[in-house]
């Protein structure tokens, strides 16, 4: 298939590019490099050994889109491309409106146009808001907590809206939860801008002495040890779903969501323990106060995306922090010395 990817550069996006690639699909990534960087696709393309097709480009350029997808006919798009800092969203919400909406508005404006009508988009378990009950199955009432919460959740809005003005939409909104690890290589991985929202790689960071210890927020939620618990998933098996939905798009009628989840959760300490053992050393952490917004517990109930995708999650939390401090080890300041 011939593939536009949007984000390709990105974490998920570079991963799935790969196992595109891989797989013997065609690529072409467009990327503004705002949160990645041109390097990654760099090494995809030698881990591959085929390069993907690489274009700088933002989805706010509407004529360049249009062009793009006119001239390259596409089989279909994996749409990675949007800003994803809950905290910066909250500062920042009309950044999140113009990148992530607008951009996707575009977007699937250049696909109707040239009667392009197959669609992964990566959405987010952060659709579900606050969970009322875990697991979370894909029926679960859809809230938004913050701006960047909200841009999924009205991305989503429009490709089920689209699918219903029209027949002939496929589409597969991939509702992640918890992506952490790096391609086993370690010459791929997270690479965030700036102080890391997110839990795995800031323990990464501070394994190779980047932060003096882990803050965790809160040690007094109802779980087994007070901590936050996650759903935390590979990203080369959220990759290889991606790979799935795309080759099986066309059994998507309409605009269809599946969670990408493992279906168990580990709490911050476990996370913390299991990278201390990974990087063969004690990681330092500091207990704080609960942060703002967060639930206590958030898994999902990955049986659709088994169904639907033929997909199930084959890595475990151990190989999650392994693979990840491989790649941090590896590149302790991320692509910028690449
Ligand atoms: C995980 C746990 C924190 C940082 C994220 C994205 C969201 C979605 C799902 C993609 C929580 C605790 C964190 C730290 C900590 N992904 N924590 N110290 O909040 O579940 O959501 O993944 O769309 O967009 O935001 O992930 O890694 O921030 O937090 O104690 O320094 O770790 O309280 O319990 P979260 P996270």
């Amino acid at each position: 298939m011939k593939l536009l990817v949007t984000g390709g550069a990105g974490f998920i996006g570079s991963h799935a590019v790969l196992e595109f690639l891989l797989a013997g699909h065609d690529v072409l990534s467009l990327d503004n490099y705002s949160n990645s960087s041109p390097e990654a696709l760099k090494r995809v393309a030698k881990l591959a050994g085929r390069a993907p097709e690489v274009l700088e480009g933002d989805l706010r350029d509407e004529a360049l889109l249009l062009a793009l997808m006119r001239e390259k006919r596409f089989d279909a798009v994996v749409h990675f491309a949007g800003l994803k800092a809950v905290g910066e969203s909250v500062e920042k919400p009309l950044i999140y409106v113009d990148n992530n909406i607008v951009g996707s508005a575009h977007l699937l404006k250049a696909m109707k146009d040239v009667g392009c009508k197959n669609l992964v988009f990566s959405s987010s378990c952060t659709v579900y808001g606050m969970p009322q009950k875990n697991p979370i199955g894909e029926d679960h009432p859809r809230s938004a907590l913050n701006p960047y919460g909200r841009s999924k959740l009205v991305i989503e809005d429009m490709c089920f809206d689209l699918a219903r003005s029209e027949s002939g939409w496929h589409m597969a909104l991939l509702r992640y939860f918890n992506p952490v690890g790096a391609h086993d290589s370690g010459d791929i991985g997270e690479d965030p801008r700036g102080i890391p929202n997110n839990l795995v790689p800031f323990v990464m960071q501070t394994a190779v002495g980047r932060h003096p210890h882990v803050n965790v927020w809160g040690k007094d939620y109802p779980t087994p040890d007070g901590t936050g618990i996650r759903d935390y998933i590979h990203v080369v098996d959220l990759a290889k779903a991606h790979l799935a939905a795309v080759e099986r798009i066309a059994s998507f009628n309409g605009a269809e969501p599946v969670n990408l989840g493992t279906g168990k959760g580990y709490s911050v300490l476990d996370v913390i323990s299991a990278a201390g053992k990974a990087a063969g050393k004690d990681i330092p952490y500091k207990v704080g106060p609960r942060r703002a917004g967060d639930a206590p517990e958030v898994w999902g109930n990955p049986s659709l995306a088994a169904k639907k995708l033929g997909w199930t999650c084959e890595k475990g939390l151990g190989e999650m922090v392994a693979d990840h401090w491989r790649w941090q080890k590896k590149n302790p300041e991320g692509y910028k010395a690449g």
